[in-house]
């Protein structure tokens, strides 16, 4: 896997807790499960106990039966029974040449469970991603979903 320069000196300029979940986000992508797309993606959520869960997508031969690093890591969270609240997500993803993504913008389907997510915990989590060579950082998943869904 590659990291290009100008995101490793991006990455130098975030806080503390930033770097952090970033890193751990490419530690989940270690674990990606990817042989048809070859596009791995991991996610990696850093609560405010200061725990971390880590999400990477999952595919298989029937396809529609995968799931995405980022939906991974919040059912997992959710399953887990842990109360502490998301503090901030952060999704990164490499292409199949093995080179970080150009893009790793969560999907329809993510930012639906995103939000809701940020809705049980009636607080904002900061997502990261990487769009275009830049960290993305936004202060709620409700930023990636206007008109949501909800009951
Ligand atoms: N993927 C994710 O993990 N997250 C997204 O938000 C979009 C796409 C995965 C699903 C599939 O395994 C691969 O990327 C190619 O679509």
């Amino acid at each position: 896997m590659k990291i290009n320069k100008s995101f490793e000196t991006q990455l130098d300029a975030l806080d503390k807790d930033e770097q952090a979940v970033i890193k751990t986000a490419l530690l989940a992508l270690e674990n990606s499960y990817a042989p048809y797309s070859h596009f791995k993606v991991g996610a990696s959520l850093l609560l405010e106990n200061d725990e971390t869960v880590l999400g990477s997508n999952q595919e298989n031969a029937a396809y529609p039966s995968g799931l995405c690093a980022e939906r991974t890591a919040l059912f997992s969270y959710g399953s887990s029974g842990i109360k502490s609240p998301i503090k901030i997500m952060a999704i990164i993803a490499f292409d199949k040449d093995q080179k970080q993504s150009d893009t790793c913008s969560p999907c329809g389907a993510c930012r639906q469970v995103m939000f809701e997510y940020e809705q049980i915990q009636k607080k904002p989590y900061k997502v990261i991603f990487c769009y275009d060579g830049h960290i993305e950082i936004l202060n709620s998943s409700a930023e990636l979903l206007p008109y949501a869904f909800h009951f």
